[in-house]
């Protein structure tokens, strides 16, 4: 019995030699991030295909899963269009089964709506799958290269990638999808359903997938502390083009009010900060907007009790900012110049604080600063959207399990930065 039962261990392990080598379980995994200068476009870095090769892609916060450009030099062996009414298409949620022309994909190939959320672009791309491979970390360092042998992505054409930063070939959607990278990456490596993003404009920033630890040097452990707010579901799909029923993948939050240095605007209207039947109103965060956009009346409010709470004398507006002005007699913090504290009372009564290094912009060699923030116009889409420059070095959690944000504030209070992840491996 023994003989024959270590002849079985024998043969298993002979069989299978490759869930031997994926046997190694990471508990989370790190992609960095930079920011593309001309673009302000936050642009990360996966590895795909057979052979493995780098491929840069516009990190998209909300963005429903991974596209890329299939059409001109995709290459590999483990390439793998999707049947339709597979298991892979009901994952992709897709409802259209169509012809495919490119390399490997025949008639029977189910196709989902890859979005550039940069340019409102939709179109359709086939469900294939391919190997992806991403480093894993204990949140202090890079460790060990994890392999995801069937990553379900789109493929979109060429032209998708038009307005998006140089040398990038798609987006990687970390949206509220089953296929986008936190839900495909936590559920194939069983690790938890949550991930954090942590941005800068200098050197590099980094996404963590799974749990915290989430280490900055010098040794800040940036998930301590978080302040947690639900997140909230817009039903009504707010991609560029989508099959109805579809919710949004986006990640939206419940600002109650804003606060100008303590002081409630008024004159905001109550309505906008929900999000209606239609889907439209409520507060989203977005990685693709570099500056936050407020809805017109909500910016001439916000701006005008910014400006009023310190008498500023405005300047000449610099494009795209509407409200600027002169920053002599404007002091210095550890948090960024010493203007009025933004506030966002959200759900839950917490708030999410923004100061100076988040709230304004230095322009004109230093001379003027403006408001960070653009006006979106009337009736848009979205009544908020807390765009880039407002996250960058603040960690911000997405618990999906539990549907909520976690979020730290200026992580400069800490003495650390989002550019301060130690990327060198320690293996
Ligand atoms: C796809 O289907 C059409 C019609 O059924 C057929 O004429 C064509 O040859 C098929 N193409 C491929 C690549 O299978
Ligand atoms: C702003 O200026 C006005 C008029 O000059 C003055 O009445 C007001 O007190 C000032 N407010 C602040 C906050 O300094
Ligand atoms: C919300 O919190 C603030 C300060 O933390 C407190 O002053 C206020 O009373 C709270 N409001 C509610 C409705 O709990
Ligand atoms: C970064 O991590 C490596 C590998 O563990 C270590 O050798 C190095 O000292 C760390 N860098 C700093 C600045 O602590």
């Amino acid at each position: 019995m023994a003989f024959s039962f270590q002849y079985l261990l024998l043969l298993l392990f002979f069989a299978s030699p490759s869930s031997a080598k994926h046997s190694f379980r990471p508990k989370a995994l790190v992609l960095p991030v930079t920011k593309d200068a001309s673009t302000l476009q936050y642009v990360t870095q996966i590895h795909q295909r057979t052979p493995l090769i780098p491929v840069n892609l516009v990190l998209d916060l909300g963005g429903q899963f991974l596209w890329v450009d299939c059409a001109r030099k995709y290459k590999s062996s483990t390439f793998r269009p999707a049947h339709c009414e597979s298991a892979q298409c009901s994952l992709a949620d897709s409802s259209s089964c169509s012809f495919c022309d490119s390399p490997g994909c025949n008639n029977n190939t189910c196709s989902v709506m890859p979005d550039n959320t940069v340019t409102h672009t939709g179109t359709f791309g086939i469900v294939a799958q391919d190997i992806v491979s991403v480093r894993s970390t204990n949140g202090f360092n890079p460790g060990r290269t994890v392999a995801v042998p069937r990553f379900i992505f789109s493929c979109a054409p060429t032209f998708l990638l038009k307005g998006l930063a140089k040398g990038v070939s798609g987006m990687a959607g970390l949206g509220r999808t089953k296929i986008a990278f936190p839900s495909q990456l936590a559920s194939t490596l069983n690790f938890h359903k949550k991930f954090a993003i942590c941005l800068t404009s200098y050197s590099k920033g980094v996404v963590f997938f799974g749990d915290s630890p989430y280490v900055f040097l010098p040794n800040v452990n940036a998930a301590q502390g978080l302040i947690h707010t639900p997140l909230i579901i817009n039903p009504v799909s707010t991609a560029s083009a989508f099959f109805q029923g579809q919710p949004s993948s986006e990640y939206f939050i419940g600002v109650q009010s804003i606060k100008i240095d303590q002081k409630v605007v008024s004159n905001i209207n109550k309505k906008l900060l929900s999000i209606n039947k239609k889907g439209y109103g409520g507060t989203k965060i977005s990685t693709v907007n570099p500056y936050t956009v407020l809805e017109a009346s909500i910016f001439k409010a916000v701006t005008e009790a910014f400006i009023g709470a310190r008498n500023y004398t405005r300047v000449a507006a610099v494009a795209p900012f509407e409200v600027c002005f002169d920053s002599h007699n404007v002091g210095s913090t550890r948090l960024g110049p010493a203007v009025p504290t933004i506030e966002l009372v959200l759900q839950n009564n917490v708030s999410w604080f923004i100061f100076g290094a988040n709230s304004v912009v230095a322009v004109k060699d230093n001379n003027v600063l403006c408001l960070g923030v653009v006006n979106g116009g009337k009736n848009p889409r979205t009544s908020i959207v807390i765009g880039g420059y407002q996250l960058e070095n603040n960690l911000v959690q997405f618990d999906l399990a539990s549907s909520r944000l976690g979020f730290s504030s200026l992580l400069f209070g800490r003495m650390t930065t989002c550019a301060n992840f130690n990327f060198t491996s320690a293996l």
